[in-house]
């Protein structure tokens, strides 16, 4: 890899937004071919003598493990580190601390609130960037969803997908997604945390594929997919109020009742039951969520692979 910061052939992984179907179509296939040789027992090690470092300025427990359990089982290694812990808290720069952990290390995974700063550390970067969530989006997360949905139940262009809750990042990245895969989502979100003048931007690329209300009941009719998020995103200060505005977006049974026959409930997980999604539905026999965590394990390998260059297994 070079040390040219305006090196175009560097594949960071930021937003579904800007991909090609083909490429997103290739990343699916490759998490499929890794979990399908993972259940054999094989491992290929296509990131051998390859580090990643791990930048978890949040909590997380599915973003931090998967990545790490995936870069071991790609035969490479791994460094977990805080912003707590690392310069940035005393105010080193981002940038900096790009160009000098790119002497060090091979590719670099970041949760960060700050979509700002992320893209401030890919720009500055001479290896590899991957989004592992920013309060603007959670591009991994979207595709271990859209693996889930077509292992269940055939290619995501074919399905009708209803978001209820708040407008958040995993929302916006679905929103990305959507105008590249072809499917349709159907969003039910209060006007009080509705999508921002960005966000609608987007769902305006997507044309007449998205539709906005603030009905859940509208939006779930006839949906092959229903998907819910905490009404409480890392960062957000107003939890009372939320709870209070976002109570008519509880998914429950009465909700999946207006469903397709065979819709599946996901839930990119920590979940919060009673609030955003009713027990019985969280875990009742529509719900897929932890095949969706699972998947997480898969897809960031195919990730992996992907930013290193690899785009398939021989
Ligand atoms: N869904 C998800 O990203 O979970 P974590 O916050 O536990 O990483
Ligand atoms: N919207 C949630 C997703 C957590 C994985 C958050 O940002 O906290």
């Amino acid at each position: 890899m070079s040390n040219n910061p305006s090196d175009t052939t560097l594949r960071h992984f930021l937003d579904l937004k800007g991909f090609s179907k083909e490429t997103l179509r290739a990343i699916l296939d490759l998490s499929i071919d890794l979990k399908t040789r993972l259940k054999t027992g094989e491992r290929p090690e296509l990131l051998k003598d390859k580090t990643l470092a791990m930048i978890f300025e949040r909590e997380s427990t599915r973003t931090r493990v998967s990545f790490d359990v995936g870069m071991r089982q790609l035969g490479g290694q791994t460094i977990m580190l805080t912003g707590r812990e690392m310069q940035l808290s005393r105010e080193e720069t981002i940038s900096d601390t790009a160009r000098v952990m790119s002497r060090f290390v091979d590719a670099i995974i970041i949760r960060i609130l700050s979509h700002d700063d992320l893209l401030e550390l890919a720009g500055a970067a001479t290896i590899p960037v991957i989004n592992g969530l920013t309060h603007l989006s959670h591009p991994c997360q979207v595709l271990a969803d859209i693996q889930t949905y077509e292992e269940h139940r055939g290619p995501i262009s074919n399905a009708t997908v209803t978001w209820v809750g708040d407008a958040n990042n995993v929302l916006a990245s679905w929103i990305h997604a959507t105008a590249i895969f072809g499917n349709k989502l159907n969003i039910a979100v209060p006007d009080a945390y509705g999508p921002s003048q960005g966000m609608l931007a987007d769902i305006a690329m997507a044309g007449d594929l998205i539709t906005l209300s603030d009905d859940p009941k509208a939006a779930a009719k006839g949906a092959d997919l229903i998907l819910a998020d905490t009404w409480v995103s890392m960062g957000d200060k107003d939890a009372d109020q939320r709870r209070k505005i976002l109570d008519p977006f509880r998914v429950d049974k009465s909700l999946m009742d207006l469903t397709a026959k065979d819709s599946l409930f996901m839930h990119c997980l920590p979940a919060h039951r009673g609030d955003e999604v009713s027990a019985e539905v969280m875990d009742g026999p529509k719900s897929v969520v932890f095949d969706e965590a699972e998947n997480r394990l898969h897809i960031q390998k195919a990730i992996l692979a992907w930013v290193f260059g690899i785009e398939k297994l021989t």
